[in-house]
């Protein structure tokens, strides 16, 4: 605790009061947020609350067991049915965060034959995933697709590991290349979305329909609630055998309570909401090409990414909490990532584009950020 302090990296979990999307407010005022996941603005849309609402009315507030027990109700079986039409997958199995999720994707579909190959900026659930399989593992440098094919050569039974929105820099790797390796050398692909989902694509299926895969191109493809679609838990999709052998084995499912139905049936109706209201894409990437352009005339330097992750680089972890300070007494929330969940010297402002930003707010925000930097 002490090495963390005098390192500035020791961590805090601020108190919000209230969320409206695109401010926050807590005792000290009031905030533009610029560092949240609610990447479609779902989060305060009145329809969806009220699905919440009528969910807990109809169905409960608890599902009162696992999923194998009495946690399995009719509003599960609904999201799930509105997931697989969505995105063409066979089956899907519900989890209550994309953490667990992820370890049951690692852990049950590879053995110790196989081997696990993940892109080095992967997620840390990925990564304590592969850690805590039987499978080995490997990473290859971030999105070094000749790197992953010399260990594809090398290692004949693979699953590459990958996420289609890498969550610290924005950027996606190039799936249909990913996918072409996987195929060549017999490999399967896990894919994890939880940046992708709602957001991009058509009906916002995710970024490897954006990308011209199908379902059935992936093993598995793990996406959560808890960003675009504004709830929590996640989902695995699969086909039909992969899903029933996980509803078989996978110990995050099997042993543990079921999803609220109520946040359930609000789950369905963001689904339903994300794929007929493409105004929110729009807007969302009308925000994002505001930003870019605002933030290249002043001179930022942004990593490369089209996605409503921006991360502008500062390097250091107290200058970017420095910066970071200094944007909130004016008035802006925009939270400094630093390591360990970032390597070294890369510590960063993570800004998060959402369909709620107002063009002033966006406009605000990059003459600040020019002012200090
Ligand atoms: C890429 C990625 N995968 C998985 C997760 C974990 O999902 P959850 O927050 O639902 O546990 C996150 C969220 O932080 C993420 O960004």
């Amino acid at each position: 605790m002490t090495k963390r302090k005098a390192a500035g990296l020791y961590r805090q979990q601020p108190l919000i009061e209230s969320y409206q999307g695109r401010l926050l407010n807590n005792q000290q005022g009031s905030y533009l947020n610029f560092s949240g996941n609610d990447y479609l603005g779902l989060a305060t849309e009145p329809e969806l609350v009220k699905a919440l609402a009528e969910g807990a009315e109809r169905f409960g507030v608890g599902s009162s067991g696992s999923p194998l027990v009495t946690g399995h109700h009719y509003a599960h079986r609904a999201l799930s049915d509105a997931l697989c039409d969505w995105l063409g997958a066979d089956d899907v199995l519900l989890f209550s965060s994309g953490f667990a999720a992820n370890q049951v994707m690692l852990q049950h579909l590879a053995d110790k034959t196989d081997h696990l190959l993940l892109d080095k900026l992967c997620h840390a659930s990925l990564i304590d995933a592969a850690l805590n399989s039987d499978a080995p593992y490997k990473r290859f440098p971030h999105q070094d697709l000749v790197a992953l094919e010399l260990l594809l050569k090398k290692h004949p039974s693979a699953l590459v590991v990958t996420e289609g929105v890498f969550s610290m820099d924005g950027d996606s790797p190039d799936l249909k290349t990913v996918f072409t390796l996987c195929q060549t050398n017999k490999a399967d692909l896990l894919l994890d979305d939880a940046h992708g989902v709602g957001v991009l694509g058509v009906e916002g299926k995710g970024s490897w329909q954006q990308q011209g895969l199908k379902a059935s191109d992936m093993l598995c493809l793990m996406a959560n609630f808890g960003k675009a679609l504004a709830g929590q838990g996640a989902f695995l999709a699969g086909s039909a055998t992969v899903i029933d052998y996980l509803r078989q084995f996978a110990r995050h499912y099997i042993y543990s309570t079921a999803l609220s139905p109520a946040l359930c049936w609000a789950m369905k109706t963001s689904v339903d909401l994300s794929r007929k209201q493409q105004w929110r894409r729009d807007k969302l990437q009308d925000n994002i090409g505001l930003f870019k352009t605002l933030a290249a005339a002043a001179g930022l330097t942004l990593l490369p990414s089209d996605t409503a992750i921006q991360p502008l680089m500062i390097g250091e972890a107290d200058q970017a909490m420095r910066i970071s300070a200094s944007l909130k007494q004016q008035g802006i929330w925009l939270s400094a990532i630093r390591p360990p969940t970032v390597p070294q010297g890369s510590a960063r402002l993570r800004i998060t584009l959402s369909a709620s930003h107002q063009t002033n707010d966006i406009r605000l925000l990059v003459k600040k950020l020019e002012q200090w930097l």
